[in-house]
């Protein structure tokens, strides 16, 4: 489905039956990676996947995609969907990060929170460098270039070695990000504030769950982030990198269903 924002369309699905849950996709993915939640879960919640600006097929969009902005895409695509009740929000990575904003934002629209592979300190000097880098490697070699120096990083060794398939499909979603996209996601995670803050004000249920084997983001930031918060719990997937619910979705849509149940 197609909601209409600005001067573009925001492309999202919306399945399930059971508490409201919006997944947000991290940088350069899209919607496409929830699949193994929209068939798992669907009994237990009542899902938004979205394709964030740039991603997917959400299009065409202006950069930079500050965390702020993509944060009220979420609210306005909530209130299009008329959801009044308080809803479970599940941000990986960059989804982790507009997670954290639009919690600042909007608290009272929040049941709960699932962070994956995420973190909420800001970039560091050099992080920032490499996105310079990385913008100006897309604009002269194009998403392929991106993708294919992300993927031995963005999944496990293992998952690397044992599952071609599913690193063939992370290949072909990310191919699908545009230039304008991906150089409007990086800009944005450039320059996103450090939510670490506001840890300790977050007063919902949060379940932590983190790839053993993240490369990008690794554990110690999950364990650091789950003793600051004070109402969460962790969970930590064995021979998976920072798409666990792809990389092993059985486990990961088990922590989030027994997370659900917990709330009711
Ligand atoms: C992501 O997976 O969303 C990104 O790798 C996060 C980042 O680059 O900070």
């Amino acid at each position: 489905m197609k909601y209409q924002l600005d001067n573009g369309f925001l492309a999202y699905d919306h399945n399930g039956i059971g508490i409201p849950l919006l997944f947000i996709h991290g940088y350069p993915l899209s919607r496409r990676i929830w699949i193994p939640q929209l068939e798992g879960l669907s009994d237990i919640a009542s899902m938004i996947t979205l394709d964030i600006r740039g991603h997917g097929e959400s299009y065409p969009f202006e950069g930079p995609y500050l965390m702020d902005l993509l944060a009220v895409d979420c609210k306005r695509l909530i209130d299009a969907l008329n959801i009044k009740t308080p809803i479970l929000v599940c941000g990986l990575s960059m989804g982790g990060y507009v997670t954290f904003t639009l919690f600042h934002k909007y608290p009272q629209i929040f049941r709960g929170m699932i962070l994956t592979s995420t973190k909420p300190g800001p970039d560091s000097s050099e992080a920032k460098r490499n996105r310079e880098v990385s913008i100006k490697n897309v604009r002269e070699y194009g998403v392929p270039f991106i993708a294919d120096n992300m993927l031995p990083k963005i999944v496990s060794p293992v998952t690397l070695s044992a599952k071609p398939d599913l690193v063939n499909t992370i290949r072909d979603i990310m191919i699908e990000t545009s230039v304008q996209g991906v150089v409007g996601a990086l800009n944005g995670m450039r320059d996103r504030p450090d939510s670490t803050p506001l840890l300790p004000h977050i007063n919902i249920p949060v379940l932590i769950v983190h790839g053993a084997d993240d490369q990008l983001i690794p554990i110690q930031e999950a364990n650091s982030m789950s003793q600051q918060i004070s109402n969460s719990r962790i969970i930590t997937i064995p021979e998976a990198g920072h798409l666990p619910n792809l990389e092993q979705p059985e486990i990961y849509n088990k922590a989030i269903r027994d997370f659900i149940q917990s709330l009711v």
